[in-house]
């Protein structure tokens, strides 16, 4: 047998085998069909292509000979000094680098300041509902789509969680910043440097063994995945706060969905594949994020690492039920048993009781004079607190990976 069809049993056996151990049908794991119009997108149009078969075709080959040629090490160290997207980039750089960021940092044509000036106060009055549903509804959701799970796992940061969520808290932290895209912020410089630690990722990840072992697909990231994960993040908020009755004006929802759009643009996503409206992006998250949801070892075990975090300050005793009851609460009983989290009867009911009249009296005092800038403060505070916590107080930077984890 050819060493490739070996390889192809071997991932076939693996996958259906976890899956056998944890009692879930394959199915589960298939993909769907890519039916969704680009007459939906930003772009109006585009060729129609499934974006499984998409990656990043300029990033790519770039992050691909700087790993190659032994640069990624002083990129990542003078990257470090690029903050703002406004500064200029650190000299010294490598030619390439330099124009790929200088092409890649430039805002799209269909950048609406109008509705990123509205998103500001939108994230100023419900700032708290968004930290808690990043963490917690996106970030646990993280652990069950399956192709997202095991590149995590097997990637560098899956030896190291707690400095993986910062980084990401840290892309969370920068979107809901007032200036994230305007030349003080740091979106844009974010954005950037994930879209370089994708690119290294897909270089990497596939000369794991581990990871070619138990992954159906060749190059990890494609775009279709990046849009998977996308989904998992403002899609899967806003359909949670429409759950919860959070009263949102159109403008708002709007001006939200703004802000992610851009943010899918500077990662590297192709216009064509960004939804134009909720309605697009519930019609295309229907295909492609809620059939593809499914427990995997790998992601079992990330949830278990994500529930623990607070171990340090609490030995887990409170923090672990409460975290796993938000999640239960959040994303469902259905996820919460695929990630083997045990109900707990105190903080299941508690927040079945109190989460919704919480909602209500937040927003019952909304209108009162001051009432927003009170609650950013308070947001703000618990925000810095969280990833002062996650970071150890160090900077967080973020930075193309130059190997895969060791096991
Ligand atoms: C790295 C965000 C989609 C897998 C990162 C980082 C951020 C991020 C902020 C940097 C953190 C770090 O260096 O550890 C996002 C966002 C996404 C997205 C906003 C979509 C909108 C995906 C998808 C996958 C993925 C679809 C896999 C299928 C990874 C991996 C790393 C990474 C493996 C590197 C971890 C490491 O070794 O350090 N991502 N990501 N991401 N992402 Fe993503």
């Amino acid at each position: 047998m050819d060493p490739l069809s070996r390889r192809k049993m071997l991932k076939a056996g693996g996958a259906l085998g976890a899956l056998g151990a944890l009692g879930v049908a394959a199915p589960a794991q298939a993909q769907s069909l890519w039916t969704w119009s680009p007459s939906g997108s930003v772009a109006g149009a585009g060729a129609g292509v499934d974006p499984r078969w998409v990656w990043d075709e300029e990033a790519d080959p770039l992050v691909a000979s700087l790993l190659d040629r032994g640069d990624v090490p002083m990129v990542n160290q003078l990257l470090r000094g690029w903050t703002k997207n406004g500064q200029p980039l650190p000299a010294g750089l490598p030619a390439d680098v330099h124009q790929f960021i200088e092409r890649a940092r430039v805002l799209p044509s269909w950048v609406d300041q109008g509705k990123l000036a509205t998103a500001v106060q939108f994230n100023e009055k419900r700032g708290l509902y968004l930290g808690v549903l990043y963490g917690l509804a996106s970030g646990m959701m993280s652990t069950v789509i399956p192709k997202e799970a095991r590149a995590v796992y097997y990637s560098k940061g899956g030896a190291d969680m707690k400095d993986r969520i910062s980084k990401t808290a840290k892309l969370g932290y920068d979107i809901g910043t007032a200036n994230a895209y305007q030349p003080d912020g740091s979106m844009i410089v974010t954005a950037v440097k994930t879209r370089l630690a994708h690119a290294g990722v897909r270089h990497l990840l596939p000369q794991s063994r581990e990871w070619t072992d138990v992954a159906p697909e060749d190059i990890p990231i494609s775009q279709r995945d990046l849009m998977v994960t996308w989904h998992s993040l403002p899609t899967t908020v806003m359909r949670k706060l429409n759950a919860w009755h959070v009263p949102i004006p159109a403008r708002d929802s709007a001006a939200f969905l703004h802000l992610w759009q851009v943010a899918a643009h500077m990662l590297g996503i192709k216009d064509e594949y960004i939804p134009s409206s909720w309605s697009e992006a519930n019609a295309q998250a229907d295909q492609i994020l809620d059939p593809v949801l499914a427990p995997t070892p790998e992601g079992i075990a990330l949830a278990d690492i994500l529930l623990s975090l607070g171990k340090e300050i609490d030995a887990g005793l409170l923090s672990k039920p409460i975290l796993g009851s938000f999640t239960r609460f959040m994303l469902g009983n259905q996820i919460a048993n695929w990630l083997q989290i045990p109900r707990d009867l105190l903080w299941d009911s508690l927040l079945r009781s109190f989460w919704g009249p919480f909602i209500a009296v937040r927003e019952a005092l909304l209108p009162l004079p001051l009432a927003p800038e009170c609650y950013w403060l308070f947001d703000e505070f618990l925000r810095k607190l969280a990833l002062l916590f996650l970071s150890e107080g160090q900077s967080i930077n973020i930075e193309i990976p130059v190997g895969n984890r060791d096991f």
